[in-house]
C-alpha cells in the first residue's frame, strides 16, 4: 500500500507530544512490512533540520489556493527516522509556520486550513496515488472535506481517508464563515449531518467534518473509543460518533521500541537491560548528581512524572504526588511545561518552594534528552489523568524499568493492570492503578507502589524485570491499521471498477 500521513507533528523532528511520536511510530512499522510510507509536515521555522537527513527544497513551486488567491509555496523534502518526508513552507505574508512554535496563535484555524489544503495540492502537483491518507487531529481533519469535494474529482481519486484522533477535546471549531478561505462551501457544509458543530448552529467543527467525510475512523485506545461514545466523554461529538460506529474503532497506540530502548539509548549515562539492572541504578545515580537531589539513601525511591501540563493529566493529582511522595520519604522529579499560564505560574511556585530541596526537582521546561533520563533513573512514574485518549509515557516508563502509577481511564486502562488485581493474569499485571480522581485515589495507589519498592525489594526486582520484557511495540496496531487500511482499499477498487 501507498500511506501518505498529513499530520501537525512528527518526532523527533516537531514535536508537541504523543502524536509526534505516533506518526513515526506507525509510519516506521508500516514501512518495515514493506509499504510505501511518506509524510507531509509544516515546514515550521522552529523544525529541527539537524535531525532531518538529505533535506534539500524541490524545484517546484506548489500553488494552492486561500481566501480567493492562488500562493506559491516552497517544498522541502528529506528523510526523518527512515521516512521520506516533504515539508510545505507557504510563501503567504502571515508567515503561518514563521511564528516560533508549533500551535497556541490566533490564526490556527486558518494556519491549518491552509496546510491542509496546500499538502493535497502537493500529492495531486507531484502526481501521487496514494491509497490511503492518514490525517490526524482537527489541524489536518480539514483533509477529508477538501479530499471528497475537490481533490477526488481532479484525480486523486484512488485515495481513501483515514483519520485518527488523538483527543478528542481539541475540535477547532471556529465560526462557520472562516472555512470559506480554505475553498470549502460553507452553506453545503453548516449542516448538522455534515460540519455543523453539534452545540452551535453557526459554527463548523473539523473534527466532526472528518468523522463525517472519513472512510475509516479511529482514536488511540478501545476504552477511550467507548468513552467518547458516551454524553460525558464525546466532547459534544458522542451521537455523530454513534451514528458512525460503523467506520470507528479504538486501536491502542505502540511505542517506537527503537528510540526508546533503553539498551541501546545515546542519551543514557549508561546503557541497561532488563537482566542487568545495575545499569538503571547508575542512570538513578547521575540523575541525582545533576539535579542536585540527596543520593544519601541508594534505596529512596524515585517516582517521574514527564507530561506536558495542562487539565486532562490531572495537575492538581501530580502537585498532591509530589507532597505525597516526600510525605512518605521518597523522591520526586517533575518534567513538564504549560501552555496554560496560570498552571505554569502554579508550578514555578512549587517549583520556588522546594528550590535547592534535596528530594524533589521541577523542571518546567519540554526537553528531550531529559526525559530520556528521567525514564531511565525513576523507580515509579506517575500518570493520574483525569482522560486519557491513549498515553505513551506509561509505556516509555515500563519500558526502562519505570513502574507505572495511573488512573484507570482510557489508554491507561488499556495499558496498566494492577499487581493486586486478581483478576488479570500475574503475568500481564505491571502497575499500580486507581479509580477516583481524587487524593485518597492517588494515594491509594502511590502508598502501595512506595510501600512495596521500600519493604520487598525483590518483588519490586522481578515487577521491575517483567514490565521491561513486555511488549509495547507497533507490531499488533500496525496490523490493524493495515487490515483496516486493505479493506477499504479493496472497497475502493470494486467501486472505481
Ligand atoms: P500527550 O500526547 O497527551 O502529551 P502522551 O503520553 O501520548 O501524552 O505523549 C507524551 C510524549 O511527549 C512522550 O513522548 C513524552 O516523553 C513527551 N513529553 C511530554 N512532556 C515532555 C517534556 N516536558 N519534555 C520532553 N518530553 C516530553
Ligand atoms: C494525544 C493524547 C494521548 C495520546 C497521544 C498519541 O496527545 O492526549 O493520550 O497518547 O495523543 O495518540
Amino acid at each position: 500500500l501507498h500511506v501518505i500521513h498529513i499530520a501537525a507533528e512528527m518526532a523527533p523532528v516537531a514535536k508537541v507530544g504523543g502524536l509526534a511520536d505516533v506518526v513515526t511510530g506507525l509510519g516506521k512499522s508500516l514501512q518495515k512490512r514493506g509499504h510505501l510510507v511518506e509524510i507531509v509536515l509544516p515546514k515550521y521555522d522552529c523544525v529541527q533540520n539537524n535531525l532531518i537527513r538529505d533535506l534539500r527544497v524541490l524545484d517546484t513551486v506548489i500553488e494552492s489556493y486561500f481566501d480567493g488567491q492562488l500562493f506559491k509555496n516552497k517544498v522541502w523534502v528529506g528523510t526523518v527516522e527512515g521516512l521520506p518526508v516533504y515539508f510545505i513552507e507557504p510563501l503567504h505574508p502571515n508567515k503561518f509556520f514563521g511564528r516560533g512554535q508549533f500551535y497556541g496563535e490566533h490564526d490556527d484555524f486558518k494556519r491549518f486550513s491552509y496546510f491542509s489544503r496546500a499538502a493535497l495540492e502537493l500529492l495531486l502537483q507531484a502526481g501521487k496515488k496514494p491509497d490511503i491518507i492518514h490525517c490526524h487531529d482537527w489541524q489536518t481533519a480539514f483533509v477529508a472535506p477538501l479530499y471528497w469535494d475537490l481533490y477526488a474529482p481532479k484525480g486523486l481519486n484512488s485515495a481513501r481517508i483515514c483519520f485518527t484522533c488523538h483527543n478528542f477535546e481539541y475540535q477547532g471549531a471556529a465560526h462557520a464563515s472562516e472555512l470559506a478561505s480554505c475553498g470549502l462551501d460553507v452553506e453545503q457544509l453548516n449542516r448538522p449531518d455534515r460540519m455543523q458543530d453539534n452545540s452551535a448552529s453557526d459554527r463548523i467543527n473539523p473534527v466532526k467534518g472528518a468523522v463525517v467525510f472519513s472512510n475509516i475512523v479511529t482514536t488511540v485506545s478501545p476504552t477511550y473509543a467507548q468513552e467518547v461514545r458516551t454524553a460525558e466523554g464525546g466532547r459534544g461529538l458522542h451521537s455523530t460518533l454513534n451514528f458512525h460506529s460503523k467506520k470507528f474503532i479504538g486501536i491502542l497506540n505502540g511505542i517506537d521500541t527503537e528510540a526508546w530502548n533503553p539498551a541501546t539509548d545515546d542519551f543514557l549515562n549508561v546503557q541497561y537491560h532488563s537482566n542487568d539492572l545495575q545499569g538503571k541504578a547508575e542512570n538513578k545515580e547521575a540523575l541525582r548528581k545533576i539535579l542536585g537531589l540527596s543520593s544519601a539513601d541508594v534505596r529512596k525511591p524515585l517516582v517521574g512524572s514527564i507530561t506536558r501540563l495542562v487539565p486532562q493529566k490531572g495537575v492538581h493529582l501530580i502537585r498532591h504526588a509530589i507532597y505525597r511522595t516526600l510525605e512518605m520519604g521518597g523522591q520526586f522529579v517533575l518534567l513538564g511545561s504549560s501552555p496554560v499560564p496560570h498552571i505554569q505560574r502554579e508550578f514555578e511556585g512549587i517549583a520556588n518552594q522546594f528550590h535547592n530541596h534535596e528530594d524533589i526537582q521541577l523542571i518546567l521546561k519540554y526537553d528531550e534528552s531529559l526525559s530520556h533520563s528521567i525514564y531511565a533513573a525513576s523507580d515509579m512514574f506517575i500518570i493520574p489523568s483525569l482522560f486519557e485518549p491513549c498515553g505513551l509515557t506509561q509505556m516509555i516508563a515500563m519500558r526502562y524499568g519505570s513502574i507505572p502509577i495511573a488512573r484507570k481511564t482510557g489508554g491507561l486502562h488499556d495499558s496498566v493492570f494492577d499487581v493486586d488485581d486478581d483478576t488479570v493474569p500475574v503475568r500481564f499485571r505491571n502497575g499500580f492503578t486507581f479509580v477516583n480522581p481524587d487524593e485518597q485515589g492517588v494515594n491509594h495507589a502511590l502508598d502501595r507502589a512506595l510501600i512495596l519498592y521500600m519493604n520487598n525489594p525483590e518483588s519490586w526486582q522481578q515487577l521491575v524485570q517483567n514490565v521491561m520484557n513486555l511488549d509495547f511495540g507497533w507490531e499488533s496496531s500496525a496490523t490493524q491499521y493495515e487490515e483496516l487500511y486493505s479493506k477499504v482499499v479493496a472497497s475502493a477498487r470494486v467501486a472505481n471498477r
